[in-house]
């Protein structure tokens, strides 16, 4: 039997070069899918070099910088760092098109935070290592010498209390980021009753803590965590659009990703939100207020200045564009 997998394992790395670094899970193939199945039984603890930085900014295209030495990085511009979520590396699409659409709007540095081997590991473990990877992120930024306040952090899933535990490691040596926007935080570990504040992304760490909330009670926590919650289509899985295309699914790996279709929405609604689209809110007491609780709509759009607080609930079409 050992001999047989040792066997199999050569034969499929000497075909599959990247394993780690398929794009989307809808894109795996049957023997991506055994490896994450084999990596996900796995405990990782974080190690010093599993936190890796790569710089993109309009004459720089992915250099990798590390901490200390992060020479491509213009001091003189915004800086948005992006942190992806469990099981997902810096090939994500979704860092792919944020950072082009970054890139396109302002001149400015966007950091593709990778922590591939901790995420592609069994989820709690993951989830647990987002505290060091957080202060790996804090540790970058300080030796980095960069501004906290033009710092804008957009995490997805895990990656979003990836950027609170980033801004409350800063709080603890006076710096405090200017943005955080948390992409269906997860709910799984962080999102449990007794769960600190202080252990999962919170209002306090950075001076505005927006989220776009797809997936709650599921995937994504169920809860306002931020300064301002914007609650898509009820917040619930399924978002309009994730049921029906099961009908689509041709292989295992789309299945998969079908699975994530709900939690993996809110980083296609963050895009358009970016682009110009906004979200029409009622501003809503709690979650699940009924709309007669609700006052105020309003029109709101990606450049928050901290003056729009509290809850947002939204709709969106079915299919994109998905914001108005
Ligand atoms: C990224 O852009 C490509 C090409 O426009 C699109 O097919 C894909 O769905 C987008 N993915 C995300 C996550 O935005």
């Amino acid at each position: 039997m050992k001999v047989l997998k040792v066997l199999f394992t050569l034969f499929f790395a000497s075909s599959f070069p990247d394993p780690g670094y398929v794009q989307d899970l809808k894109d795996m193939s049957f023997v991506d899918i055994l490896r994450l199945y084999e990596d996900t039984s796995r405990l990782s603890a974080v190690r010093e070099n599993d936190v890796k930085f790569f710089i993109f900014n309009r004459g720089v295209e992915g250099v990798q910088q590390y901490h200390g030495s992060s020479d491509k990085i213009d001091h003189q511009k915004d800086t948005k760092i992006l942190v992806h979520g469990w099981l997902n590396n810096r090939k994500i699409t979704w860092y792919k098109n944020v950072t082009e659409a970054f890139l396109a709007r302002e001149d400015c540095n966007v950091i593709q935070v990778d922590w591939n081997r901790v995420a592609r590991s069994a989820y709690i473990s993951a989830a647990v290592g987002t505290k060091a990877v957080g202060q790996q992120i804090a540790d970058f930024i300080m030796s980095s010498d960069l501004d906290t306040a033009r710092i804008h952090i957009i995490g997805h899933s895990l990656g979003a209390h990836i950027a609170g535990f980033a801004g409350k490691a800063l709080k603890r040596h006076n710096k405090v980021l200017s943005r955080i926007t948390g992409l269906d935080p997860a709910g799984p570990y962080f999102g449990i009753f007794w769960q600190h504040p202080e252990e999962r992304l919170n209002k306090d760490d950075a001076l505005i803590v927006d989220s776009i909330h797809t997936d709650g009670g599921k995937y994504g926590v169920d809860f306002a965590l931020g300064t301002l919650d914007i609650v898509v289509n009820g917040g619930y899985s399924p978002q309009p659009g994730c049921i029906e295309s099961f009908g689509m699914v041709t292989t295992l790996g789309e299945a998969l990703g079908q699975g994530f279709c709900s939690h993996a929405r809110a980083t296609y609604y963050f895009l358009e939100w970016m682009n110009g689209g906004s979200f029409v809110c009622m501003m809503c007491p709690h979650w699940n207020s009924a709309p007669a609780d609700c006052q105020k709509r309003l029109k709101l759009e990606n450049n928050l200045d901290g003056t729009i607080t509290g809850i947002c609930r939204a709709t969106t079409n079915k299919h994109a564009p998905y914001l108005s």
